[in-house]
C-alpha cells in the first residue's frame, strides 16, 4: 500500500524518539478483505524491508495455508511499523561486547506509528482484522481481555485510533469492524503446548471465514 508522503514524514518524526530501526510498511492484498495486524518487525524484517520473513514468518505461513489461505489474500501490516530493540551484552567477537536484540514495541512507540495503521485501516477497510497476540489487540480494540478467552471468537468493534493524526489521544471508529485474535505465531516458540490451542483457534477463524 502507497502511504502517503507526509505520513510517512510524520511517522518518521514520531518514532524518532525511540530505540527502533527500519520502517516496514506492509506486504500483501490491500484490496482483499483480510488485514492480518503483528506487533512490530524483527530484525530481518527491518533490514528487508518486508513484514514476516523470519521464524515467525514461516510459522504464519503454515498457519496461513492452514487456512486455505496464501499471502496473495491477506494484507499484512502491524502496531509498529519499525524495530523496537534494546542493547544486550554479547561475546561474539568484532561487536564491541554488545548487540541489539528485539524487544516489545511499548505504548509510546505503538502511539507514534499509529498515523500509518490508523491510515491503512481506513484505505482497506478489511472485513475481517486478524489481531497476531496481545499487542496487535489492544492497539485495535482497546480492551485488555486475556488471550486465552478470546482467541479465535470474532468481536464486532469499533477500532482505536487517534482523534488527530498529529495528537496523541485516541478514540474510536464510528464504524464497528470484526477483529479475530489469534496467538502471535512466535508464541509457539516459547511456549510450544500452545500448538494444540492454536490449531483449535485456528479452525474457529476457517468456520467464520468461509461464512
Ligand atoms: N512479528 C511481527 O509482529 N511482525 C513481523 O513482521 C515480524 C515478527
Amino acid at each position: 500500500m502507497k502511504l502517503p508522503k507526509e505520513l510517512l514524514r510524520l511517522a518518521e518524526e514520531r518514532i524518532a524518539p525511540y530505540d527502533t530501526e527500519g520502517l516496514v510498511i506492509g506486504a500483501g492484498n490491500e484490496n482483499g478483505e483480510i488485514m492480518i495486524v503483528g506487533e512490530a518487525p524483527g530484525e530481518k524484517e527491518a533490514v528487508e524491508g518486508k513484514p514476516f520473513i523470519g521464524r515467525a514468518g514461516k510459522e504464519l505461513d503454515k498457519q496461513l495455508d492452514y487456512l486455505g489461505l496464501t499471502r496473495n489474500d491477506v494484507y499484512i501490516t502491524s502496531a509498529v511499523r519499525s524495530r523496537p530493540y534494546k542493547w544486550v551484552k554479547t561475546t561474539k567477537k568484532g561487536t564491541g561486547g554488545k548487540r541489539k536484540a528485539n524487544r516489545k514495541p511499548n505504548q509510546k512507540e505503538i502511539l507514534a506509528h499509529a498515523p500509518i495503521l490508523d491510515y491503512q485501516i481506513e484505505q482497506m477497510k478489511p472485513r475481517w482484522i486478524i489481531a497476531l497476540g496481545s499487542v496487535a489487540y489492544e492497539r485495535l480494540t482497546g480492551r485488555k481481555d486475556k488471550m486465552t478467552e478470546i482467541v479465535g471468537k470474532p468481536i464486532e468493534t469499533p477500532i482505536k485510533k487517534l482523534k488527530d493524526q498529529t495528537g496523541s489521544a485516541y478514540t474510536y471508529t464510528d464504524e464497528k469492524f470484526t477483529v479475530i485474535p489469534l496467538y502471535h505465531p512466535a508464541a509457539v516458540f516459547y511456549n510450544p503446548v500452545i500448538k494444540e490451542d492454536i490449531y483449535t483457534a485456528l479452525d474457529q477463524l476457517k468456520g467464520h471465514l468461509m461464512k
